[in-house]
């Protein structure tokens, strides 16, 4: 299965913090928001990974990524020209996918907590036809795709953005398809607000009965980092779990060296670099 990780966009939410700055490389505390997606795909095994962004955010991404040989893994770049939607992924990265399935995730999307690896992996391993995306319960739904699942959590409905939700289970923003994926989106339409939504897609799939939800438990922390409020309480929950458990979140290189994607030396090498900052001291402390 590949990656694609979906960083475009405006940002304008976010001004005039975004005005120069690409939304996906402001700080979640010690690391660029970026990392944080990044690490969920290396966490699912997946190291076939492109990332799209706006033509002149893109070459910030390529050096702060490279080509993604320091982790092991391969990284790609492709250009979205204007912010279509969501679903538009599949068509600039239509090449990409080839004849694979795909997991998309979005660039402004944390996730974190117990079981998180063996969720993924399953989610991926049951995934073979069809469509699987994810389901959350929060508070206030309405800001989000929502999805209604039945006694046997199978899905009935799903929708973006209702002003009436039918349940409080919002959809994060990391899905896997299979490779009809691409054809799927050529067909939909843009939405009322002018975009190609990931929810026409995912409405096209329970249409016909292939669409999959896993619902996550509370052990899972899913974050919203799309305000200023966000980004704080967002950076104040890793800072918050760091500092307590010495355990680093979203520690890109350290999941790359806990998967074997690279070994010990490759590590200890990228701790070196770092070692002025306490990011490269705690790489350099996982091998003592
Ligand atoms: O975060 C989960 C939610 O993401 C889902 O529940 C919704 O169903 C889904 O539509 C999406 O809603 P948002 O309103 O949060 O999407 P937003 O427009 O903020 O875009 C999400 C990310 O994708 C953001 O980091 C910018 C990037 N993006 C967005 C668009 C529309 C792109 O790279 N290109 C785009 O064309």
């Amino acid at each position: 299965m590949k990656g694609i990780i979906l960083a475009g966009g405006k940002g304008s939410r976010l001004y005039p913090l975004t005005k120069v700055v690409s939304k996906h490389l402001l700080p979640i505390y010690d690391k660029p928001m970026i990392y944080y997606p990044l690490s969920v795909l290396l966490l699912a095994s997946i190291r076939d990974i492109l990332i799209i962004s706006t033509e002149e955010d893109l070459p910030l991404y390529q050096r702060l990524l490279g080509d993604g040989s320091a982790l092991g893994i391969c990284l790609s770049y492709a250009v979205q020209a204007r912010p279509r939607g969501l679903a538009e992924a599949f068509l600039v990265g239509e090449s990409f996918i080839g004849d694979d399935g795909v997991c998309l995730i979005l660039g402004d999307n944390v996730f974190y907590g117990h079981d998180l690896t063996r969720i993924l992996e399953q989610a991926i391993a049951n995934n073979t036809a069809g469509a699987t995306i994810l389901g959350y319960p929060v508070k206030c739904p309405s800001a989000f795709g929502v999805v209604e699942v039945d006694d046997r959590n199978r899905v009935c409905s799903i929708e973006e953005k209702p002003r009436h939700p039918k349940s409080n289970y919002a959809v994060p923003g990391l899905y896997f398809y299979d490779n009809d994926v691409v054809e799927i989106a050529k067909g939909i339409r843009p939405s009322d607000r002018g975009e190609l939504e990931i929810t026409s897609i995912n409405q096209v799939y329970l249409d016909q009965k292939r669409l999959k939800v896993v619902l996550l438990s509370r052990g899972i922390a899913w974050l919203d980092t799309g305000s200023p409020e966000g980004m704080l309480k967002a950076s104040e929950y890793v800072e918050t779990v760091q500092a307590r458990q010495g355990f680093y979140i979203s520690c890109v290189e350290e999941i790359a060296w806990r998967r074997g994607f690279i070994d010990g030396a490759q590590l200890h090498r990228i701790g070196e670099e770092l070692r002025m900052t306490e990011y490269g001291q705690y790489i350099l402390s996982l091998r003592r």
